[in-house]
């Protein structure tokens, strides 16, 4: 675990909210490595914001506090839902469909459209999240793209070859990181990319001349989806493990 500010690290392994915590270590209520909180000691005071680690003993009302571990989640997303914390724009929330405590916590590791259908991850660890969106970490992810004009044969090779030395999308100085495009039939194709820019598939059949006319993501890194739209599961820690190696 990396550091954290006292307050936080209370409000993750109490049911206590911000506030709440700050109040108790503004109370002395509170004590890390033996010195009492709100205390000054040698010109040094611990507060809300003095950075603690898990190693630290950080005890209150005599029992020495622990964080609870960090969740994570797969989830199949359903058309017409928004990967967003709250219902908006008339779509619902794709939390809406996930019922366990502490909702407010979690976040979308790489967001969907709301009419792209098929894998997310859902976790509350932020730094985990870099894995996955972070473009330097090359995850990959595979998306099966539906298209409204039809591939000839004959432009197959140089569409493969123009995705992988990138494409130039509209309001972007560089070309986008090197993609690898798979033919399934003239209008479906698998295309893996590494990065998550706004609209990005979409912008890139745009930029090549064609238009999405479905997209839905069937694998991110070595995790692939398998559970039914609307359905979510934990992943296994060989999973979460996977996106950190
Ligand atoms: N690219 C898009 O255009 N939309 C998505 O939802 C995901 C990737």
């Amino acid at each position: 675990m990396f550091p954290m500010r006292l307050d936080r690290f209370i409000c993750k392994s109490t049911e206590l909210s911000k506030v709440a915590a700050i109040e108790r270590i503004d109370n002395g209520e509170v004590m890390v490595n033996g010195f009492i909180s709100g205390v000054l000691v040698a010109k040094n005071r611990i507060t809300a914001s003095t950075q603690v680690h898990e190693n630290n003993s950080i005890v209150m009302y005599g029992q020495r506090l622990k964080l609870r571990p960090f969740r994570y989640l797969l989830m199949h997303k359903p058309t017409a839902t928004i990967c967003s914390n709250i219902n908006e724009q008339g779509y619902a929330s794709l939390f809406s469909q996930i019922t366990i405590d502490r909702i407010a916590e979690l976040h979308i590791a790489g967001r969907l459209d709301v009419d792209t259908t098929g894998m997310v991850l859902i976790t509350d660890d932020g730094r985990w999240t870099y894995n996955i969106t972070l473009p330097t970490r090359r995850c990959e992810k595979v998306y099966r793209v539906g298209l409204s004009y039809p591939i000839g044969a004959e432009s197959i090779d140089e569409l493969v070859a123009k995705f992988h030395q990138g494409i130039q999308l509209q309001g972007e100085l560089q070309l986008s990181l090197p993609a690898k495009l798979e033919i399934v039939t003239d209008q479906e194709v698998l295309l893996t990319i590494v990065e998550g820019k706004f609209h990005q598939v979409k912008r890139m059949f745009t930029a090549v001349g064609n238009k999405v006319v479905s997209l839905h993501r069937e694998k991110i890194g070595g995790v692939e989806l398998d559970v039914k739209v609307g359905e979510w599961r934990y992943l296994t820690a060989s999973e979460v493990a996977s996106f950190t190696e």
